[in-house]
């Protein structure tokens, strides 16, 4: 075969400013794997829908999104960049594996056992989520999905509607693997739990170095004394350096002699995140509205020509292909 290479895809939803923990869990780890797969980044601004009511901030969403994949090393013309709502073949799948599973097994779905949780009302979209997602990925034959922990499951229930429909029309999508990275596939936020947009504990990527600051400082810690030993598997502030400090060893021995304190430490951490971004950032500046908006359409094109294809094989198989 002329292409051997394997596919990768990944998305994140444009539904409000990224943050470290989709840096290090999804957007660094494509950065480093993207160029040695077939590789294709989507923008999830359908499951954006699902939280976000406001059209102008799902519009600045998805340019901020794609502005981000590229600020952070991604270059366009070795991925396919383009936004979910430019493929209509992904709702239209999401529809027909809708068909083939059950409510119960969307109930165990976490999102929408967490929101049923908290005592929330969730929208029929959050129901169905992970078989819109399922769809992204099977659509375009992915062997390899890297994402955070927190989405470990949704790959499960990719496979789980890959292996139903082969078995009821026949061999058709391959069942696609998670790509996780040790370490951090769970970046803690501010107060230890998993830094989510949802739980407001976020350090931003692309804040002012202010925000970024301010973030920093709020980080949870106990009451020991400055001077005292600190224990940095347990601290949160040292857990994010071990991402964005050079000097890690000679920190930890601060920190077990007793010569750093929270305070310094933090602000350590403050500034090695913004030296981090800031060659980000200057790539960032330099991206036009204009640019972000030929890589969505050129990204679409390719990408519906390809989920094209595959939807014909499909709609053939399931019986709605007659013509
Ligand atoms: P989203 O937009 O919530 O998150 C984007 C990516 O960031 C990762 N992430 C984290 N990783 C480590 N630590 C954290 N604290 C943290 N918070 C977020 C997420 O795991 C994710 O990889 N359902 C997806 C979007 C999606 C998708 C897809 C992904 C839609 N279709 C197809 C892959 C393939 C989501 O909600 O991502």
């Amino acid at each position: 075969m002329a292409d051997e290479k394997k596919r990768l895809l990944t998305g994140l939803q444009s539904s409000g400013q990224l943050h470290i923990g989709n840096y290090l869990g999804a957007l660094k780890r494509f950065v480093g794997a993207y160029a040695d797969y077939e590789s294709m980044l989507m923008v999830a601004d359908l499951h954006a829908l699902t939280s976000v009511k406001n059209p102008a901030q799902l519009r600045e969403g998805i340019i901020d999104v794609v502005a981000d994949y590229i600020a952070v090393g991604v270059d366009p013309t070795k991925a396919t960049i383009f936004k979910q709502s430019d493929v209509l073949e992904h709702p239209e799948l999401a529809w027909i594996f809708e068909c083939l599973v059950t409510v119960p097994f969307l109930q165990q779905a976490h999102a929408f056992k967490d929101k049923v949780a908290k005592g929330l009302e969730a929208n029929a979209g959050l129901f169905n989520y992970p078989m819109l997602m399922a769809a992204d990925i099977l659509l375009y034959d992915t062997d390899v999905v890297p994402v955070g922990e927190d989405q470990r499951q949704h790959i499960e229930y990719a496979r789980e509607a890959a292996a139903k429909f082969n078995l009821a029309y026949g061999d058709t999508f391959k069942e696609p693997k998670e790509m996780i990275l040790e370490g951090v596939g769970t970046v803690p936020g501010v107060d230890g739990k998993k830094m989510s947009k949802s739980y407001g504990n976020t350090i931003p990527l692309f804040g002012t170095d202010e925000a970024i600051r301010v973030a920093v400082m709020s980080i949870k810690t106990d009451s020991t004394a400055v001077g005292a030993p600190l224990n940095p598997t347990t601290d949160i502030t040292f857990q994010l350096h071990q991402h964005f400090t050079p000097n890690l060893a000679e920190i930890q021995k601060r920190y077990m002699d007793g010569t750093i304190g929270y305070k310094e430490s933090k602000e350590l951490l403050a500034h090695n995140i913004i030296a981090t971004i800031a060659p980000m950032r200057e790539r960032r500046a330099a991206l036009s509205r204009e640019a972000v908006i030929q890589i969505l359409k050129d990204g679409a094109e390719v990408a519906r020509a390809r989920a094209q294809a595959k939807m014909k094989d499909v709609r053939e198989k399931i019986g709605v292909g007659l013509y």
